[in-house]
């Protein structure tokens, strides 16, 4: 059973006293994430912010990742952030090919694979975002989207395992607008993802790596993405950003995580 992570993405929020406070405020309410266990929690807070939030989580089961990373290690290259940095600030996660950075910051599927490979190359965990557009959904190409961005980013790399990578389905449709997918249609995605995976990695990496949701996840919905096992945890934006609702959906995640770990 592959590992259940609930992730908040945070996006360009917070400032830097309101992310210190989140982790607070989350370990009180959550008392629980000082120890270890399941399901794992990852924060993506904006770059200046890493270094504080991965010292308020140091000693907890609350990872920090990256919102995106840089294909070097260092250099002329104004205004990026390179693996090695990010692992430097106490960071052990990054997001790569996340839609905003496809549709509005203009990553191609292949610069995405480059994110990837770095990111993995120097030991960070990728959390790889696949998902269609609406056009792209009403043309019932879906499939073959998610397919073509998860083919070019599995073949760039030759180091990925069941530990080091994630997938995470994000129909663009879907993130920031409050339409959710159904749970058919993400367990749908989340089979052709889960086929691809075996295909180009082996059934057992293929089967290991977790795949989560996102888009308009809110509490309440998550229960109803869990319940199968198909899908394995939620990439939360909107409402990651309030310690109490984040804590909601890691209520939810933990229900699941207990039901599937008991065999139903
Ligand atoms: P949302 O964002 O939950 O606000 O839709 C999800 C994401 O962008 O990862």
């Amino acid at each position: 059973m592959p590992e259940m992570i609930l992730a908040a993405n945070w996006k360009m929020h917070h400032t830097l006293d309101k992310a210190r406070g989140f982790v607070r405020e989350l370990l009180q309410q959550l008392a629980e994430l000082r120890k270890p266990g399941e399901p794992s929690v990852v924060i993506f807070p904006a770059f200046p912010h890493l270094a504080a939030v991965a010292e308020e989580a140091e000693g907890t089961r609350i990872q920090i990742g990256a919102q995106d990373c840089y294909i070097r290690e260092e250099g002329a290259f104004t205004g990026e952030v390179s693996p090695t940095q990010i692992a430097d600030t106490g960071a052990s996660c990054v997001l790569v090919g996340h839609s905003e950075r496809r549709h509005i910051l203009g990553d191609s599927d292949e610069l995405v694979a480059q994110k990837l490979t770095a990111a993995i190359a120097h030991g960070l965990r990728a959390f790889l975002c696949v998902g269609e557009t609406e056009d792209e959904r009403a043309s019932e190409s879906s499939r073959s989207v998610v397919e073509a961005q998860l083919e070019s980013a599995l073949t760039a790399s030759d180091e990925i395992t069941a530990g080091n990578l994630v997938i995470a389905y994000e129909p663009v449709w879907a993130i920031g607008t409050g339409r959710h997918a159904t749970v058919a249609d993400a367990e749908e995605m989340t089979a052709v993802i889960r086929a691809k995976l075996i295909q180009r990695l082996g059934a057992q990496s293929g089967q290991e790596i977790p795949i989560l949701y996102g888009g308009s996840v809110k509490p309440g919905l998550l229960a109803g993405y869990l319940a199968s096992g198909l899908i394995q945890g939620a990439l939360v934006g909107g409402a990651s950003l309030k310690a109490s609702s984040f804590a909601s959906l890691y209520g939810e995640m933990k229900t699941a995580a207990q039901g599937a770990g008991s065999g139903q």
